[in-house]
């Protein structure tokens, strides 16, 4: 492991803060995402509703306890915290000219108390988290206009936060903008009657890809120490089988990811882009003046996330259908199929790809799981999960010659889930006392893996 490699955690400001209309912020698309659970949909509502729980309106007051969190993750020897700033902190509604000062204010505070603890701050732009006004006055990403507004803001915290930060990321799981699901999640897009939503996908994905590039090119200006990635949820994809058609099926499933890293690391749309495309039935026009912006906005690495991989094969009509049931794979308790392989595979592909430095910023495993009657949690399989993906990043590393900057655990204390909006999903090192209602002391305290955690970040990744 290289000897500033940067072991930390990662979350994000609509899953921990709380606050959610605290000294002036605006909402943001999360705050209007009712609980959901497992195999039940979160409910997207238009505003908030009086007496309606949505998850993200307390998260797990963080914005009031960071100074508590950040002690523990100083204690566990984090050399780095990912986190997002919560755009309508900063921009409450996401069109004004100037900012909120005491947004501003709060993350002053919260990144000099990670600088003084050691732990880098690593940043986030938008992590699920656009203003609600935007979508709701312009229809968020598929508004060009949105654009300048994202700039305004990172014109801001750039300079704001300039000399206390080096690595920024634009997007949180931009490709996440595709899948059927989360496109409101991801971009907030919401589909009006007659609309193609592919077509709206697109555009809104090509609106982000230019806020993307014209943000790193601005960064670069403004500090030339500055390292802006982009962000993917890397979905590693095996064929069904050795039938050609399902090696076909697994490639076609890999596209839309790649068109995503294609655009924002090459700098154009490919001629893989071109062919989603067509199989989108979507026609982009980009002007010349886009097509220099995205070359000039390279990004300077790729940050993914990795949970888990899936399988692909095709229909009698050739369509590819996708399952997470893999007969070689156990799953956790939502699902989600645990492959430590997945992760090395995935880390080769993206940098045979383009050999840009690599980041995993999230990896980890929910578990539902409550404290014994000596108040202690023994979460020996989540250590086991973590072992086993961090032996297969350190293969990749050494084995693979593949660069990777860092290793960033998702939620290293217990916090909502994007999925199911449920606190029982639980990835962290750190239990926090609260239900899927909203109940709870919040109180802090520690499981079986903050100990071991420690150990591998003070070993560097040696002792697992
Ligand atoms: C990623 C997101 O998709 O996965 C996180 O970037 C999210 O915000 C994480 O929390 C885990 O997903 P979930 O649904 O278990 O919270």
């Amino acid at each position: 492991m290289k000897e500033k490699f940067l072991w930390g955690g990662a979350v994000a400001a609509n899953q921990w803060e709380g606050a959610y209309d605290v000294d002036g912020k605006g909402l943001s698309i999360a705050d209007v995402q009712t609980a959901g659970a497992h195999g039940v949909p979160r409910i997207i509502h238009d505003h908030v509703h009086e007496g309606v729980y949505y998850p993200s309106h307390e998260g797990i007051d963080s914005y009031h306890r960071y100074k508590e969190d950040i002690a523990l993750f100083k204690e566990m020897g984090f050399k780095c915290l990912r986190f997002s700033i919560n755009w309508p902190r900063i921009y409450p509604q996401g069109d004004e000219e100037t900012p909120n000062e005491a947004g501003l204010k709060f993350y002053d505070e919260f990144i000099d108390e990670l600088l003084k603890n050691d732990i880098q701050p690593v940043i986030t732009l938008s992590h699920y988290e656009t203003p609600l006004y935007l979508v709701d006055h312009y229809g968020s990403w598929r508004n060009r206009k949105l654009i300048d507004f994202f700039l305004n803001y990172c014109k801001t915290v750039f300079h704001r936060y300039k000399g206390k930060v080096k690595y920024w990321m634009t997007f949180n799981e931009i490709n996440e903008t595709m899948n059927k699901e989360e496109p409101f999640f991801q971009a907030g897009l919401r589909f009006k009657e007659g609309e193609n939503p592919n077509e709206i996908k697109v555009i809104a994905s090509h609106n982000m890809f230019v806020a993307s590039a014209k943000a790193v090119k601005l960064a670069h200006e403004i500090d030339s120490n500055y390292q802006v990635g982009c962000m993917v949820q890397y979905p590693t994809t095996y064929a069904s089988s050795s039938r050609p058609e399902d090696q076909l099926a697994q490639r076609f499933q890999m596209m839309p990811n790649w068109y995503y890293t294609d655009v924002m690391a090459k700098g154009y749309y490919s001629n893989l882009c071109k062919a989603q495309l067509r199989r989108l039935g979507v026609n982009l026009e980009v002007s010349e003046e886009d097509k220099k912006i995205l070359k000039e906005g390279v990004v300077d690495y790729i940050a993914l996330s990795y949970y888990f991989s899936s399988i692909a094969s095709a229909d009698d009509k050739n369509d590819c259908i996708v399952t997470r049931k893999n007969p070689f794979l156990e799953r956790n308790d939502w699902d989600w199929p645990i492959d430590p392989i997945g992760l090395r595979i995935g880390l080769n592909e993206l940098y045979d790809r383009y050999e840009l430095p690599l980041f995993v910023v999230e990896n980890g495993l929910g578990l539902d799981e409550y404290p014994d009657e000596k108040g202690q949690i023994n979460d020996d399989k989540r250590i086991k999960f973590l072992k086993d993906h961090i032996i297969q990043l350190k293969k990749a590393m050494d084995e693979d010659f593949v660069d990777v900057i860092g290793y960033t655990t998702w939620g290293p204390i217990d916090i909502i889930s994007v999925g199911t909006g449920e606190m029982k999903k639980r990835y962290g090192f750190i239990y926090v006392d609260k239900d899927d209602k909203g109940y709870g002391t919040l109180k802090r305290s520690k499981k079986k893996s903050f100990d071991w955690y420690k150990e591998v970040i003070a070993s560097n990744g040696e002792k697992l």
